[in-house]
């Protein structure tokens, strides 16, 4: 039987995981579902953001649906066992370098971006940002003082040839089912980084993707083409950090953040991880007004990428769809819905 594992973590993260999970009892009542304490709240209860308990479970469930994690009451505790530690021990534990992040506008939200329609209306790209490796990992790191008392700190860009082909392969795989073309995004221009993934991703393309077509753009450009001409893109491959930055840019471009689910893919047949790409959102936790539709639509991704339910997955899109254009809007995305009726609107519309 497929297991779920379910981390809700901070912040907004239970309130919105909660509607995911209402969906997936609704979809597969089989679904065995687990949940455990993640992050700032597992900090609380055991002292560590991620147990090793909790990483065992994960590794070995079909997929994990993880809320979201970090809040100000947690600011000062050390790095190492900051929420957001826990969330990058977790995709480093799972070994998940792939991270997928769509963006899709959805016809009836079209008015809700900060965009003109005409920019945004049917746009259907995906951002697969490498995600256990970069500047997020590197070492060394830290922040030393120096014997004049000046303080330094220190962050280290590594890749190798390894790691960017292997989350390359995944966007040229995607881009095959798609519109058949990646824009590889890095700043060559001044990073030995940035050159090695160019060099790295063209020799791949020419091996085993040559029906691919490849483009290179620089990642601060192509911050700018998102909000010029989004449409443009298919399949955006970029590394940890420039990924991090780009997709919260691609989702406003659907509306708002609250919309956007992500999967973050390791090797064939290992669990995937899934969350939506909106934080804690500190300031309106607890009161029932986050948008879920970013939890339920990864609780779809996960149905197509690891609980082998392509069926399912669409129904949850279909879904969410048919709720949006029905006019059921969290405030967001300027409609008064609360969270859980935002739930309910997509369970009425299964
Ligand atoms: C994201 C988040 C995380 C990241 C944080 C919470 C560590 O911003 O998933 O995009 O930087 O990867
Ligand atoms: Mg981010």
């Amino acid at each position: 039987m497929a297991r779920l594992l379910l981390l809700p973590g901070d912040g907004i993260g239970p309130e919105v995981t909660a509607e995911a999970r209402r969906v997936a009892e609704r979809l597969d009542p089989d679904l065995v579902i687990e949940t455990r304490p993640f992050g700032g709240s597992s900090y609380d209860e055991l002292g560590t953001p991620l147990s090793d308990d909790t990483l065992e479970l994960a590794r070995t469930s079909q997929a994990v649906l993880m809320g979201a994690v970090g809040g100000p009451q947690w600011a000062s505790a050390p790095r190492h066992l900051r929420p957001e530690a826990g969330l990058l021990g977790l995709r480093a534990g799972m070994g998940v370098f792939a991270n997928l992040r769509p963006a899709i506008c959805f016809r009836a939200l079209a008015d809700a971006s900060t965009l003109k329609r005409e920019v945004v209306e049917g746009l259907d790209l995906m951002i697969v940002r490498e995600l256990t490796g970069g500047v997020y990992f590197g070492q060394p790191r830290g922040v030393e003082t120096l014997p004049d008392g000046r303080r330094r700190g220190v962050d280290t860009q590594v890749y190798d040839t390894t790691e960017i082909e292997r989350v390359a392969r995944v966007a040229f795989t995607l881009a095959a089912g798609r519109r058949k073309k990646v824009t590889s995004c890095e700043k060559s221009n001044v990073m030995e980084t940035g050159l090695l993934w160019r060099e790295t991703v063209t020799a791949l393309h020419a091996r085993e993707f040559p029906e691919i077509t490849l483009e290179h753009m620089l990642a601060d450009n192509a911050a700018m083409q998102l909000v010029k001409a989004p449409r443009q893109f298919d399949v955006i491959l970029t590394d940890n950090l420039f990924g991090d930055i780009l997709s919260d840019e691609a989702a406003q471009l659907t509306g708002s953040l609250g919309m956007l689910p992500s999967a973050a893919l390791g090797m064939a047949g290992s669990p995937g991880l899934y969350e939506p790409i909106h934080g804690s959102a500190p300031d309106i936790a607890g009161l029932g007004l986050a948008n879920p539709l970013g939890a339920i639509l990864s609780l779809g991704m996960a149905f197509r990428w690891s609980l082998e339910r392509p069926d399912l997955a669409l129904r949850v899109s279909r879904a969410v769809e048919t709720a949006l254009s029905r006019g059921d809007r969290t405030r967001d995305l300027g409609g008064g819905l609360g969270t859980q009726e935002m739930g309910e609107a997509v369970l009425a519309a299964l």
